[in-house]
């Protein structure tokens, strides 16, 4: 589904090089739940944007779907990023003037589907992430949670190969970030969506299959967790 090889990456600023990610090689397969753990400033962020395409590696290789998303032109990758990549924000990110239901659909407007079946397809998710009842409200009238359930819910309208999550749980209490957890994983497991999850809570990575952990920009550990996630 995922797969890094050889991936460098730094940043130039005036004369200064900055070398933040150093040689990844990595899978993550079909059906996985993978968290990426590190602490702030190892290159968690850098990593999840080049992976979903929103900059290009200095060196190596990005292969979703069997396709290196390196290689693409702006127009073939914002084309493959609306239907084969799926995202979540730590801050949700909602349009504020359009209803629940209005956002999950978003995604599917630029694909020009009919206005019905969006519709029918924005409901079907809102019930699958527990807040069919809300699909006509507007996003500051949901709680944190809540919002972030409607994120998810975009992020799987398109049916995407793979859904990337940066710190989705950021912005959340204890209690809702087990809630929020709890539904991905349920995802995961009943409906085989591919996760990619960041974070830099241990508690949040110690529920997916598997960690892989960053350091200063090297991958250090990758251990299978015994047992079942959850
Ligand atoms: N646009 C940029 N220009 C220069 N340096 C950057 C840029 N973005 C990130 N960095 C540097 O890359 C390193 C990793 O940052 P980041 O990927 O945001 O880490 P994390 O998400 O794990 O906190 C940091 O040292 C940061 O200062
Ligand atoms: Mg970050």
């Amino acid at each position: 589904m995922l797969t890094i090889a050889g991936l460098s990456h730094s940043f130039r600023t005036g004369q200064e090089e900055t070398h933040v990610l150093h040689e990844l090689n990595f899978r993550v397969e079909q059906g996985e739940m993978v968290a990426l753990l590190g602490s702030s400033g190892s290159g968690k962020s850098t990593l999840l944007n080049l992976m979903a395409g929103l900059m290009k590696p200095t060196h190596g290789s990005i292969l979703i779907a069997g396709q290196a998303i390196e290689k693409m032109n702006e127009n073939r990758l914002a084309e493959f990023r609306r239907t084969h990549i799926g995202f979540i924000f730590q801050s949700y990110e909602l349009i504020p003037h359009l209803t629940v239901r209005e956002n999950v659909e978003l995604p599917l407007v630029f694909q020009s589907t009919p206005s019905q079946e969006r519709k029918q397809r924005a409901m079907a998710l809102l019930q699958q992430v527990g807040i069919g009842d809300k699909s006509e409200m507007f996003p500051s009238q949901l709680s944190g949670g809540q919002q972030q359930r409607v994120s998810i819910a975009r992020s799987l309208i398109t049916k995407p190969a793979i859904v990337f999550a940066d710190e989705p749980t950021g912005n959340l209490d204890t209690k809702t970030e087990k809630e929020i957890i709890d539904l991905l994983i349920d995802l995961n497991q009943n409906s085989g969506i591919t996760f990619v999850i960041v974070t830099h809570e241990l508690e949040v990575a110690g529920r997916t299959q598997r960690i892989l952990q960053l350091r200063d920009g090297y991958l250090v550990e990758q251990h299978k967790q015994e047992g079942e996630a959850g």
